[in-house]
């Protein structure tokens, strides 16, 4: 069975351009395609339990995507796209054999993503190269599950510590990558991302910076800066190419964090940061980062008046990080987090979800999986429907190496490196399932 597709311009769906294609049976369409890294397909799965389609563009190689229901839906397939006309195959994977009265799987429309919109959030988690502590091993030389569950599920990492100035400049002048280095190089052999965190904070600072010999001047303070910002994100290049410029600047209240960078130089500490970044990097996405202002509050207040204010100032800010460290009975929910997620988009923002994790302790232990897969999910889906975000990151991965401790149980997977209900849940919500590679011939039946 062929038959050819024709470019309809968008409809009701509001995905944009598509083709239209009612068929049960397997179709062949030739369409000009805008560019694009993903494709819905309007599909239903008839009554045929576990339906899938099998998807082919051009000579790529196909891809076997689930259909999860009876009723018309849309599935997500991602599949990279240059504009220009291209050979679409469409074909269910099995037909019931005998079922007169049943209703086959079918495909009523192929559409293709605006790009703006059709970057799928990447999944990230924080990783350690070394123990915080520094008196027990490090967890990628402690256990091998710890780089095996990494490798086998996320696509990108921030470095949990070993960016911070604390670790980077131990002593005024005298840099120290290793640890960080270890991390960027392991991402870069396995083809993953790598998030910068954080160049600016009030925290894990070194003790000649925040207990200086002399008090320090704003113009001697600010140097510092400068070199500081400098010469991390030269040293990186375009390995690392988003960066949290300044983290957690303000209180509940709205109010600037004392800090020592707040107490010298003042509320212009925060311009400067952004400005001698974008001097230092002018290609590299500059992020600011904040925890407990995922729903609107005088905090996530305080950072939408920032960014208006660097804009009038003419400094560029790219996006926002939203933290999301939670717990199970009182996450930020999915409509909260869209609401917040796109006040940012609107100004032109990208988001990141960047640190989430979920505490456990203070729900029924009969409840807490279910309730943390929930919270999880509410993020996770927040993400992937609002187009401005871009990476969903998780604070760890393994409850066995987590920074609120393993009695928490915060993460996606246990102390085995077993994923809980709350992997399956974010990895559902991402539509990470459509980039399953086609199973094997001898798999298929
Ligand atoms: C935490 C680390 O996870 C700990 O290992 C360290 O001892 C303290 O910092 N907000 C942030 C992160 O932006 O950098 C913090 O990371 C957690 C809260």
């Amino acid at each position: 069975m062929r038959g050819v597709g024709t470019v309809v311009p968008d409809r009701a769906s509001g995905v944009g351009a598509g083709v239209e294609l009612t068929t049960a049976r397997g179709l062949l369409a030739v369409a000009d395609a805008p560019a694009t890294r993903n494709l819905a397909l309007t599909v239903s799965a008839g009554c045929v339990r576990s339906a899938r389609v099998w998807v082919r563009v051009d000579h790529q190689r196909p891809l076997l995507v689930p259909v999860g229901s009876a009723g018309w839906h849309t599935v997500f397939v991602p599949s990279r796209i240059a504009a220009g006309v291209h050979t679409f195959r469409l074909r269910p994977a099995r037909l019931p054999r005998h079922a007169p009265a049943c209703a086959p799987p079918a495909v009523s429309r192929l559409d293709f993503m605006p790009s703006s919109s059709a970057l799928l959030p990447l999944l990230g988690t924080a990783m350690r190269s070394q123990d915080p502590s520094a008196n027990s091993l490090s967890p990628l030389t402690a256990d091998p599950r710890y780089l095996a569950t990494f490798l086998g599920n996320f696509d990108s990492l921030t470095p949990e510590n070993e960016l911070k100035m604390l670790f980077t400049e131990p002593t005024e002048g005298t840099f120290d990558f290793a640890p960080a280095d270890s991390l960027v190089s392991l991402a870069a052999a396995n083809g993953k991302q790598v998030r910068g965190h954080t160049l600016i904070w009030s925290d894990e600072l070194p003790a000649w910076l925040t207990n200086p010999l002399l008090p320090w001047s704003p113009g001697g303070l600010l140097d510092v800066m400068r070199q500081y910002i400098t010469t991390v994100m030269q040293h990186y290049g375009r390995q690392i190419d988003t960066w949290d410029v300044v983290n957690e600047a303000f209180q509940d209240d709205g109010s600037y964090t004392q800090s020592v960078w707040y107490d010298v130089l003042g509320p212009s500490y925060i311009a400067d940061a952004y400005a001698i970044a974008h001097q230092a990097d002018p290609a590299a996405k500059l992020f600011y980062n904040d925890i407990g202002a995922e729903a609107n509050n005088p905090k996530q207040q305080a950072i939408l008046s920032m960014v208006n204010a660097l804009r009038a100032q003419g400094v560029e800010i790219d996006g926002i990080g939203m933290e999301n460290h939670t717990n199970a009975p009182g996450y930020p929910t999915d409509p909260q987090l869209e609401q917040t997620m796109s006040q940012y988009a609107q100004l032109g923002l990208r988001v990141e979800i960047t640190e989430m994790d979920v505490e456990t302790q203070g729900t029924a232990p009969a409840d807490a999986l279910t309730a943390q897969a929930d919270a999880y999910r509410a993020a996770a889906t927040a993400c992937w429907d609002v187009a401005a975000c871009d990476r969903f990151t998780t604070w760890g991965f393994s409850d066995a190496v987590s920074w609120v401790g393993a009695q928490q149980a915060a993460d996606l997977f246990d102390t085995n490196f077993q994923p809980k209900p709350a992997f399956a849940a974010v990895d559902g919500a991402l539509f990470r399932g459509a980039f399953a590679p086609p199973v094997p011939a001898a798999a298929r039946h």
